[in-house]
């Protein structure tokens, strides 16, 4: 019988694995579950018979992908898929996808109420500043993006958007204005949201270059990964700049010395917390059981992630 390995270091909802379990036994296959393992060989030991698998934020390594005997499909349920080794599924014919747009509203409203939080002085009882009528950079415009730049614009902001990959008319279509480099992005905006992936391109590439062209008031706020960011320029912002601000959903290698040096001008999440609701969990979990559903019956490959 075909089985479709969940393993979750951190568990979904129990909610969302009804819901997986259901669409997995309608579809006639067997659930195997594999929750709050500790070391990667239960997660070999457990793909060695199954032919799909569902993770979340879980590694899955070349090593993990060779012991996947009858491995057909990885979906990552979740927007990220840096945690999967795609050249290492690419060389054994596996598919590789995610499930794009699942948990985008819940990053989005994080990101919205990250900037209240900042701009408030991280609700320290002092005096603050408020979003309306603040520039408000998105930097990509993709799923969680365009969600950030409709929330916002209902706080009264107005909202600039760089992303070179997506059709200028569908930013404006939603009445975003479009700017042509992201130089003229951090120049204008003084709020800059960040949702670009992590890539060999975008790793460490928010730089002192770009930070220090933002405008009074700079505040950038981080849901998409640590590592885009290169620390030693943020470091350098912090101590020349005493209006900028940092947030961010997850802690910089630096933290320790951003929490000591610059306290209600920085905060991090204790752990990665965008998409940690319970309806980006269940809709993450289906759509990814869905996917795989469909790729076995059907052959569909809609959102696969290594070509
Ligand atoms: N904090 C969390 O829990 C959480 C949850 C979901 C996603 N994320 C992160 O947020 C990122 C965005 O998520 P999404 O669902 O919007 O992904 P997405 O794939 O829909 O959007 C990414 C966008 O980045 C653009 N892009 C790629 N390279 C770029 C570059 N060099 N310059 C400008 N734009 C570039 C793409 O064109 C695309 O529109 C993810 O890659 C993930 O790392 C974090």
């Amino acid at each position: 019988m075909t089985k479709i390995l969940v393993a979750t270091e951190k568990p979904f909802a129990s909610v969302a694995v009804d819901g997986i379990k259901k669409t997995v036994t309608e579809a006639g296959y067997e659930l195997v579950l594999l929750e709050k393992y500790t070391d990667s060989n239960s997660l070999i030991k457990a793909i060695a018979e199954v032919d799909a698998l569902i993770i979340r934020s879980d590694k899955v390594t070349k090593e993990v992908i060779d012991a996947g005997k009858n491995l057909k499909i990885i979906v990552r349920a979740g927007a990220g898929y840096d945690n999967i080794d795609l050249n290492a599924a690419t060389a054994k014919g596996i598919v590789a996808m995610n499930t794009p747009g699942q948990n985008s509203n819940a990053v989005a409203e994080l990101a919205l109420g990250m900037m209240v939080y900042i701009s408030r002085g991280c609700f320290k009882g002092v005096s603050g500043n408020e979003l309306k009528n603040k520039k408000l950079g998105i930097h990509a415009y993709g799923w969680v993006g365009k969600m950030v730049a409709n929330i916002a614009k209902g706080f009264g902001m107005q909202v600039y958007a760089y992303d070179p990959f997506v059709e200028k008319s569908v930013m404006e279509k939603d009445d975003v204005k479009i700017v042509s480099s992201v130089e003229e992005l951090y120049s204008t905006c003084s709020y800059i949201s960040l949702h670009i992936p992590a890539n060999e391109k975008t790793k460490r590439s928010i730089n002192y270059d770009l930070l220090s062209k933002m405008p009074k008031g700079a505040t950038l706020i981080n849901t998409a990964r640590k590592e885009v960011i290169n620390e030693d320029s943020l470091q350098k912002i912090f101590t020349e700049r005493t209006d900028f601000k940092y947030i961010s959903d997850i802690a910089p290698d630096c933290h320790n010395i951003l929490v000591s040096k610059y306290e209600g001008r920085y905060f991090s999440t204790p752990k990665k917390q965008g998409a940690e609701t319970a309806e980006a969990n269940i809709n993450a979990g289906i759509a990814a059981t869905k996917q795989i559903v469909n790729f076995l019956k059907n052959g569909d490959r809609t959102y696969q992630v290594n070509k």
